[in-house]
């Protein structure tokens, strides 16, 4: 899911609509709309919410990337989250990978977890000042260049520690948007951290080994309500959930 037009490569800024299906049946509406906010909020600590896209044989990627299985409205959906974010956190995996650059939201911030630091900051994303790091606090990378560093856990990063001091270096910070890919996503289920999961079905079988929307979680059982249901005329899937606690 990296097709927001200002920063990352894949299409244009576009609202399809959707049909709701669920919980208040409709049959046009708009991305705004069916994103409209937040599924929830915490008064100790930000809410986290992840934002992906699966082929329907349960692969996030195609070819390495997530961008053959994406659309419009997915793009646009990706966009609205964004829009209602403070922050956006993503695996460095990710960013090796499809290349990030600054979010289209002016001041919005970008926190890149690694244990290894190797991530280009030369590239836009750094340059421009939105992306920042997140790294164990027994790390003994040094960056090559001014760069806000967020330090939690022994190791590997403590994705619950880290959510907890996200305010420390952005102020307000309420609403955390995950971005996976799926490494990081196995650590944020592995901390119980994900309040929310906006998860589009590609209409796609894809095949190959491309991991599922977790990787190297332990095993577990948390459970989710549907909190929201709905198809466009491509017959994407779009679904919020809600963590059950
Ligand atoms: N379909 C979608 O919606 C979607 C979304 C996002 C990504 N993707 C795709 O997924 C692929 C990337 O996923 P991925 O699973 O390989 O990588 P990833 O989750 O993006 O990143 C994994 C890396 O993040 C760092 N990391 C994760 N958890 C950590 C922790 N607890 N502590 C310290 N570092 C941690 C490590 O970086 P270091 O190695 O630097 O230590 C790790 O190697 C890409 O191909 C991308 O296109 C698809």
């Amino acid at each position: 899911m990296f097709a927001e037009p200002d920063g990352l490569p894949g299409t244009a800024r576009h609202d399809g609509g959707m049909r709701r299906l669920l919980p208040d049946p409709a049959e046009s509406i708009s991305v705004e709309e069916a994103y409209a906010a937040p599924l929830g909020r915490h008064g100790d600590r930000p809410w986290v919410s992840l934002c992906m896209i699966a082929s329907i044989d349960g692969s996030t990627v195609v070819d390495g990337r997530s961008g053959d299985l994406s659309s419009a409205t997915d793009g646009a959906v990706l966009a609205r989250l964004r829009a209602i974010a403070d922050v956006i956190v993503v695996g460095a995996g990710t960013v090796r990978q499809e290349g990030y650059g600054r979010p289209g939201k002016d001041g919005q911030r970008i926190g890149v977890v690694t244990s290894t630091g190797r991530v280009d900051l030369d590239s836009e994303l750094f340059t421009s000042g939105a992306g920042f790091l997140i790294v164990p606090e027994d790390s003994s990378f040094e960056p090559a260049r001014p760069v806000d560093v967020i330090r939690a856990g022994r190791s590997r990063v403590d994705p619950a520690l880290a959510i907890r001091r996200l305010p420390d270096l952005l102020g307000t910070c309420a609403v955390v948007q995950a971005e996976g890919g799926a490494g990081l996503n196995g650590a944020l289920v592995d901390a119980d951290v994900l309040d929310e999961l906006n998860v589009t079905t590609s209409p796609a079988t894809v095949g190959g080994d491309g991991r599922r929307l977790t990787f190297g979680a332990a095993d577990h059982l948390h459970r989710f309500d549907l909190a929201q249901l709905a198809v466009d005329d491509e017959s994407f899937l779009y679904t919020r959930w809600l963590r059950r606690r």
